[in-house]
């Protein structure tokens, strides 16, 4: 909680604060259906009753090797992606990470309270590096503590995440808990969120899998911004099973998901679906999911054009967000300094 919150709070005025939510996503230039439905979706939801802080995390991408230009055109696209998805920077603040000093400078106070044995055993750590093994950096080793600092500097209460971060954040609860017990409470320990409501879109070649944009085999994802003809021709190629019958079942999980997909992005319940297509074939299911997906990114399409050939626009969008991101962050740096013993600026 804030100081100005419990003063007011103490004075009787305003009990109700809005509770606070950062969160973060790597700008690794795929976002797919799988992303929009489980992550971004979910966070256009929440500006209405949160206050949110929301930044394209694009520190944390260079723990692997990026290409300077791609790496540009990645980053822009990302930021211009989420607005058009409905991100809105009246309502949240919404940055780009490097934009921010206060990210790198907490990251570094925080790498000295975070123990080498904690760092080793995150498990995203022991498959990137096998999965890199030729570049196995420190960076990659402290990136938790980065995402640790990204969090705690805003005193957020919670951290919408996928279930794969879960372990980065039990550690940024860690970190803050140890800082707290050590030099008095400085940082909020915050929780995860988990919507209620964000299916698990599986894989459109192998559907015990989760659909996921490293998958090699680009007919197993869709991105948000492929061309409807190529949406049409990956549902189409989507993999199902011999029965030949609209339903949920077992042994089903390529029509479960293809039914998961057709609910998430019109609002159906699966009876209704089921019903409607009662006595229909797998070809006319997977044509009307893929329309139903086309329709369901078209205005997001077209609003990501406007947006990517409006750089004056964005650039205007990302300053005053970081500008304000700093005031705030920047607060929580100086309180965490000033514990430490570090002389005030
Ligand atoms: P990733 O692309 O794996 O870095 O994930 C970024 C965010 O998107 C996380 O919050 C994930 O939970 C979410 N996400 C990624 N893939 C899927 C999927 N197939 N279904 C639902 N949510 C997903
Ligand atoms: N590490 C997260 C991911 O790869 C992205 C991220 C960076 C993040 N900083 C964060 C998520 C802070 C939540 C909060 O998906």
């Amino acid at each position: 909680m804030s100081e100005e919150i419990k003063n007011s709070e103490a004075q009787g005025a305003q009990p109700e604060r809005k509770k606070r939510i950062f969160s973060a996503i790597q700008p690794s230039g795929t976002i797919t259906l799988g992303n929009y439905v489980g992550a971004l979706r979910n966070w256009v939801k929440l500006q209405d009753d949160y206050d949110c802080i929301f930044a394209v995390a694009d520190l944390h991408a260079i723990t692997v090797r990026q290409d300077p230009k791609a790496f540009r055109r990645n980053i822009l696209e990302a930021y211009a992606l989420f607005l058009a998805c409905g991100i809105d920077t009246e309502k949240s603040i919404f940055f780009l990470q490097s934009h921010v000093h206060t990210h790198a400078e907490l990251a570094w106070l925080l790498n000295c309270y975070t123990q080498f044995g904690e760092l080793s055993r995150m498990t995203q750590f022991k498959d990137k590096s096998t999965k890199h093994a030729d570049n196995v950096n420190a960076g990659l080793f402290t990136y938790p503590t980065l995402m640790a600092a990204d969090i705690l500097l805003y005193q957020a209460d919670l951290v919408p995440i996928g279930a794969d971060q879960k372990q980065h954040l039990e550690l940024a609860r860690n970190i803050a808990d140890r800082f707290n017990g050590i030099y008095g409470r400085t940082f909020t320990v915050p929780d995860g969120y988990i919507p209620k409501v964000g299916a698990r879109i599986k894989s459109l070649q192998d559907p015990t899998k989760k659909m996921s944009k490293s998958d090699e085999n680009a007919n197993a994802w869709v991105a948000i911004l492929d061309k409807p003809e190529t949406i049409m021709k990956k549902f189409k190629r989507a993999v199902t099973d011999s029965e030949a019958k609209v339903c949920v079942g077992e042994g089903k999980d390529g029509i479960n998901n293809l039914i998961g997909i057709m609910s998430a992005v019109t609002g159906k319940t699966d009876e209704q679906i089921t019903a409607e297509f009662e006595g229909k074939g797998y070809g006319d299911f997977k044509v009307a999911v893929a329309e139903a997906v086309i329709e369901e990114v078209r205005p997001i399409q077209e609003r990501f054009d406007k947006l990517i050939a409006d750089k004056a626009y964005l650039e205007e969008q990302y300053r005053r967000s970081a500008e304000l991101a700093t005031k705030i962050s920047q607060r929580t740096l100086d309180k965490a300094m000033k514990k430490i013993g570090y002389v005030a600026r």
